[in-house]
């Protein structure tokens, strides 16, 4: 059965990857959330997309420049004013202690594509030790190395690749870094994929599904996942599938 992860919280109707919109995914009855992880200038793990602040809160600059003390000045809801007053920049912390009194799954997208933030890998992982939730946590990123490293740090928690073009046999590529999962965009992906990824015993969890049409078309390739901007819609969609 296709688990349905909420994009960024729920990112088509919540100032995404703010507290708001994962409690938002919650509500709606998603099975897991996707969040994205940078790091500050002072080492704090920080939920938030773009590299740089401009796009999602009222400030302006890279997010590694700033301490995290500076960050929590900024309203991460600015675009949202007539909803809501003031949202913070969420600790990765602050999510999972959350999350671990949830029954949600999570899925953490290290951000280290651009900027190669020192140790987020050891840093990642150890809080999600810390809380004990390993067996909940699935790790991604377009960064194939980084994946490589989370698996050889911590071989108990799950990893996955993300990608943009096809890749050549990609689950023989998933399963040399020992990731047991593939994140690609959804247009890479047919019904004979999922089939053969399933056989190598790889999980398929495309992005970033929104359209009613493309949501169908994976429950019947029978994905183990989607990550969508609307998981209220999705779960309609999928109770009629
Ligand atoms: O996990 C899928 C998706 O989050 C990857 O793309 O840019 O939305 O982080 P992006
Ligand atoms: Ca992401």
């Amino acid at each position: 059965m296709t688990k349905i992860f909420a994009h960024r919280g729920s990112a088509g109707t919540h100032p995404e990857n703010t507290m708001i919109a994962f409690y938002e995914a919650e509500r709606a009855g998603a099975d897991g959330i996707e969040l994205d992880v940078q790091m500050t200038k002072d080492g704090a793990l920080v939920v938030i997309h773009d590299e740089t602040i401009d796009r999602t809160t009222d400030g302006t600059g890279w997010v590694k420049d700033f301490t995290y003390r500076d960050l929590q000045t900024l309203n991460a809801v600015y675009k949202f004013a007539e909803q809501y007053q003031v949202c913070r920049i969420p600790l990765l912390e602050e999510v999972l202690e959350w999350i671990s009194g949830t029954s949600l799954l999570l899925n953490i997208e290290l951000k280290n594509g651009l900027i190669p933030y020192e140790k987020l890998e050891e840093k990642v992982i150890g809080i999600v030790k810390h809380y004990r939730l390993e067996p909940r946590i699935i790790f991604s990123s377009f960064n194939h190395n980084s994946m490589a490293r989370c698996r050889q740090l911590a071989p108990n928690i799950e990893t996955a690749l993300l990608y943009m073009e096809p890749l050549y046999q990609p689950w023989q590529y998933a399963r040399l870094l020992g990731a047991s999962g593939l994140h690609p965009y959804y247009r890479t992906v047919s019904e004979s994929f999922v089939r053969e990824a399933h056989l190598h015993h790889v999980h398929v969890r495309p992005f970033t599904i929104n359209s009613e049409e493309s949501m169908k078309t994976m429950f019947q390739y029978q994905v183990d996942a989607i990550f969508t901007d609307y998981p209220q819609k999705a779960k309609q969609i999928k109770k009629k599938a």
